[in-house]
């Protein structure tokens, strides 16, 4: 059986940090349904074209094309094991439809950790965010800075800030966070899969936590 894991969390709290480490040390696949429509919106694809405006009033894309784009990847070979979706699912209909493609692929979600932060750190936490062009990699001029301004320590390309990450938008999307995702906390735990993680620790403390909640499951 394939094993999935849901990172839950606002905007900011630190999901995609997280998961690239996280996905790293348990060797799975790291799926962000936001990075797939930023590569749709580079390439000005159809769906990138269609997702655009949503996402610069930050919004949520409409279900069936977040749906379609995730179904889509995780057919992909390094899904075999399973795989860290960080971003997806964000409705309760975006939930139903992930445990539906995860019994035609043998897998199911086993862990769900929810990242918490208050709302005004996270503010602060997007407005000095900056993110490597190439391959998404997150920094943080004061709490994660790269070594050298501008470019990733990774695999050196430019650094930028992300559009979404004006402050109207964030405030718009940290209300769409509350309306709309936030519901998934009350699913998941229902289902008996969703632990709380302290997102206002240093970097690895809260890496040290999500890998203690998964290993538990
Ligand atoms: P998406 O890209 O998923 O954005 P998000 O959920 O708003 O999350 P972010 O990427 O902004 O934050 P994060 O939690 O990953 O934090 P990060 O690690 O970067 O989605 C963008 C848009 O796409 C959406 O608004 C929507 O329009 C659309 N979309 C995506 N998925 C969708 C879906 N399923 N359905 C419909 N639409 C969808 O960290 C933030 C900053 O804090 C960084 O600078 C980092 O260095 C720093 N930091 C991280 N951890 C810490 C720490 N512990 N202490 C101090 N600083 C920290």
């Amino acid at each position: 059986m394939r094993t999935f894991i849901v990172l839950l969390g606002p905007p900011g709290a630190g999901k995609g940090t997280q998961a690239q480490i996280v996905a790293e040390t348990l060797q799975l696949a790291h799926i962000s349904s936001g990075d797939l429509f930023r590569e749709n919106l580079k390439g000005q694809t159809e769906l990138g074209k269609q997702a655009q405006d949503f996402i610069n009033r930050g919004e949520l894309v409409p279900d069936d094309l977040t749906i379609a784009m995730v179904r889509d990847r995780l057919q992909r070979p390094d899904c075999a094991q399973g795989a860290l979706l960080d971003g997806f699912p964000r409705t309760p209909a975006q939930a139903d439809a992930l445990t539906e493609m995860l019994a035609d692929l043998d897998g199911k979600v086993v862990c769900v950790p929810c990242i918490n932060v208050p709302s005004e750190v996270l503010v602060e936490r997007l407005g000095g965010r900056w993110t490597c062009r190439a391959q998404g990699h997150v920094y943080h001029q004061l709490y994660n800075p790269p070594k050298e301004t501008g470019k990733c320590d990774i695999d050196g390309s430019e650094l930028y800030q992300r559009d979404d990450d004006k402050p109207e938008t964030v405030a718009n999307r940290i209300r769409v966070y509350l309306a709309q995702t936030s519901p998934l906390i009350e699913y998941y735990q229902k289902r008996g899969l969703l632990a709380e993680i302290d997102g206002t620790q240093e970097i690895s403390a809260v890496t040290a936590d999500l890998l203690a909640a998964i290993r538990k499951d």
